[in-house]
């Protein structure tokens, strides 16, 4: 089968972006507005960009009406009318359900720390706190926001955010800074409402090894 995007609904392209590129790490994401509300989202196009400076990205698509979610308002830089600073949070298996419940759009300024019982912790640089339930977080400063295509619905945003402090839980990595991913538990997106779970791997040299 053969498919031109441009013959494709919105909705289509999006479900095969979706079951295609799989599995998906997924950044929980915490803000805070220029009023000092708290805001939490899951974004599972999000991905590490480069180890020096330190750089994540994510992707808070535009709502269907065209406008941006209260996680780029709110993480876009000061000079664009947000705060300039975002955590990501990275998401284990205890957390899945309060993870997804964080997906609710719920009206600009209500937290979703409340809505789902999860506990914020005074981050060390940045202002918007970091999840305690996450045993990872990266405190970022946003460095720019690229817009696909501004203004319309499902237009693509990218956050750049270059990370600026790192919070680890006791025993998370050892003293290598090796993961121990069956400490870990982080869990991916699939397409539709799927998830994986991370604890079956295999090992494999690079190159010729
Ligand atoms: C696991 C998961 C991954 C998601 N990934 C994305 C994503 O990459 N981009 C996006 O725009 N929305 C994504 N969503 C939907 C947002 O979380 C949802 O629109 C949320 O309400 C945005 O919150 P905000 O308006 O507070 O920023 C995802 C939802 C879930 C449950």
């Amino acid at each position: 089968m053969h498919l031109s995007p441009s013959t494709l609904s919105i909705q289509d392209r999006y479900k095969l972006l979706i079951g295609a590129i799989v599995p998906r790490p997924i950044a929980f994401v915490s803000t805070i507005s220029p009023a000092g509300k708290l805001n939490l989202a899951p974004f599972s196009f999000f991905a590490g960009v480069g180890s020096n400076p330190m750089t994540l990205l994510f992707c808070p698509a535009n709502t269907p009406a065209g406008e941006e979610k209260d996680t780029l308002r709110n993480a876009k830089p000061l000079a664009e009318g947000g705060t300039g600073e975002f955590v990501v949070n990275i998401v284990t298996e205890s957390i899945a359900q309060q993870m997804a419940l964080c997906a609710e759009p719920l009206p600009y300024g209500e937290s979703e720390f409340d809505l789902a019982h999860l506990t914020p912790a005074p981050s060390h640089i940045v202002k918007p706190p970091r999840v305690t339930q996450c045993p990872v977080a990266f405190e970022c400063i946003t460095k720019q926001v690229i817009r696909t295509n501004p203004g319309q619905p499902a237009g693509g945003n990218i956050v750049l955010g270059e990370v600026v402090h790192i919070h680890l839980d006791e025993g998370i990595v050892n003293d290598k800074l090796h993961t121990d991913y069956t400490k870990l538990t982080a869990i991916g997106r699939m397409g539709g409402l799927s998830y994986c779970k991370t604890n079956d791997r295999f090992e494999l040299p690079m190159g010729r090894g």
